[in-house]
């Protein structure tokens, strides 16, 4: 295949996928995930959009300054103030792109933008010369291409094209599109735009009627070569294209489709889980490619099949998305050198000795208390160290509960907060319930709890649970995460995690709701 057979692929878990409600992180926790996406050959990073607040502003300028192998991207409306600051955001990358969107729709333009298609035209084409002035790589997307005129759309994309972009993004942003007909804008729009040829055409779905890869892939049938997707498909409302499903059927019907990606698959798994355990959005056990029973044989007679030729019942291999090469389990007696190995395995880059330190004194904690410790154990424990790490405003010290039957179970602790130790004792309808009303009697944070969820990280009882907690206050949605063999401990850390998030603050501007 020549080069022209490449699907270039662009995640945006660390924006459209940070657009999911609770999905929220930090800058550290971005990072982690960029350096995983970097080491699984993504080609461009989309960072974040760097205005909308200072937070994203710094998250896009550290993955920036830090990502060597991939293009790292920031999000624009296209107007002056948020193009300057994505390009001061890139300043520091070896490869940076400047993507900036406008509406297209006529109900996008004529509701929300409140602007006459010739004044689209022209905005769009101000703020891609604009973006060009300032960076090499200018991506336009015609957001709501999906329900945008055919016309309209040939008209501002060659405008674009003649401004500088050189990437031009078809955004099914409602997620309405049908593969056939999406395939066919795609088509139509290669052959009726003049200056097609002077453009990579990508695809960003999103999958409202459960289309988002059936689409993005008709479209690349079509002559797409950039796909916009996100790990474990996360992002606004239904999600965007799951990533993992793009590059695997791209390379397991390469006999049909004829293009290629140059991800490195074997790392699917290991970023598939960091994303899942760092936004607390688990994945189902049903999911494609990537869930618990995604190479699973229940049924006797494929059972039988697998084992006596793999092919019978299997169209991938396991290994090659990163099951299986994670067999390998660490015990008490494990020493350093084997942790940090496996670490590195997993893509982990700890700062330096200190965090190293911390992190292993943690991890014999844990072998004391379960035998085999598992990949998903190091990677709960090793984002539980990072957040004992950062600077804390609560923080658990003791945790006692008393739960029996016909008795109303009790929570007594013991918080610090800003290193002041507070004690305080609580009934509740469960243990949970104790523990949470405890910790709000000192807390008083006055926010909603919106979801608590526990998923054992590995199988058997002495699994560790790792719990989320979502909070809501005032419009602002943080999601905490705790992981522990005892899941009360679990829960706490959760819920005190989502507090100490909740008070580091900052509000975020949200990039569609927004108009220009
Ligand atoms: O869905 C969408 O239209 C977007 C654009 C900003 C590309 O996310
Ligand atoms: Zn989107």
């Amino acid at each position: 295949m020549s080069s022209n057979d490449r699907v270039i692929i662009f995640d945006t878990t660390l924006r459209d996928g940070e657009q999911s409600p609770g999905a929220s992180m930090t800058k550290e926790e971005k990072l982690r995930i960029a350096k995983a996406l970097e080491r699984m050959r993504v080609d461009v990073i989309e960072a974040g959009f760097a205005i909308a607040s200072p937070g994203d502003f710094e998250a896009v300028k550290a993955i920036a300054d830090t990502i060597k192998d991939s293009t790292v991207c920031s999000l624009s409306r296209a107007v002056d103030g948020d193009i300057d600051r994505a390009a001061e955001a890139l300043a520091g990358a070896n490869s940076g792109r400047i993507h900036t969107f406008l509406a297209t729709s006529p109900i996008h333009m004529q509701y929300k933008l409140r602007m006459q298609p010739d004044q689209v035209v022209e905005q769009a084409v101000k703020a891609v010369k604009r973006a060009r002035n300032l960076c090499a790589d200018v991506e336009f997307s015609c957001e709501d291409a999906g329900r945008s005129e055919i016309d309209f759309l040939c008209r501002i994309i060659e405008a674009a094209i003649d401004a500088g972009a050189r990437t031009i993004n078809i955004p099914d942003t409602v997620g309405y599109a049908i593969p056939h007909q999406y395939a066919e804008t795609i088509r139509q729009l290669l052959n009726r735009v003049p200056n097609a040829d002077k453009a990579v055409f990508s695809v960003h779905c999103h999958n409202d009627l459960g289309l988002a890869v059936a689409n993005s892939l008709a479209a690349v049938v079509a002559g797409a070569r950039q796909v916009e997707c996100t790990i474990n498909g996360l992002g606004e409302r239904a999600g965007n294209a799951a990533l993992e499903e793009i590059v695997m059927a791209i390379k397991t019907r390469a006999d049909l489709l004829n293009v290629y990606t140059n991800i490195d698959t074997p790392h699917i798994l290991s970023t598939s889980r960091l994303v899942s355990g760092i936004t607390g959005f688990p994945v189902q056990p049903n999911k494609a490619i990537v869930g618990a029973n995604a190479f699973a044989h229940e049924s006797g007679i494929h059972q039988d099949g697998v084992l006596k030729h793999r092919e019978t019942y299997e169209i991938m291999s396991a290994q090659s998305v990163g099951w299986h090469t994670n067999k390998m389990v660490l015990g008490k007696h494990s020493g350093r050198n084997a942790f940090r190995t496996r670490l590195e395995e997993l893509g982990i880059q700890l700062a330096g000795e200190a965090e190293l330190n911390a992190a292993f004194a943690r991890f014999k904690e844990l072998a004391d208390k379960k035998h085999e410790i598992f990949d998903e154990d190091l990677q709960a424990l090793v984002s539980d160290t990072l957040a004992d790490e950062a600077p804390e405003h609560f923080k658990l010290v003791y945790l006692e509960v008393a739960s029996k039957t016909g008795e109303v179970p009790h929570a007594t602790l013991v918080i610090s907060v800003a290193g002041q130790e507070q004690s305080v004792g609580a009934e509740g309808s469960g243990p949970v319930d104790a523990t949470f009303k405890a910790i709000e009697s000192i807390a008083n944070s006055e926010a909603n709890l919106q979801l608590y969820s526990v998923n054992a990280i590995t199988q058997g009882t002495d699994s560790q649970g790792e719990v989320t907690v979502r909070l809501e206050k005032g419009g602002r949605i943080v999601n905490g995460n705790g992981a522990d063999t005892d899941i009360l401990v679990a829960s706490a850390k959760a819920y005190i995690n989502a507090l100490n998030l909740m008070q580091a603050g900052g509000s975020k501007a949200h990039p569609q709701v927004a108009g220009v």
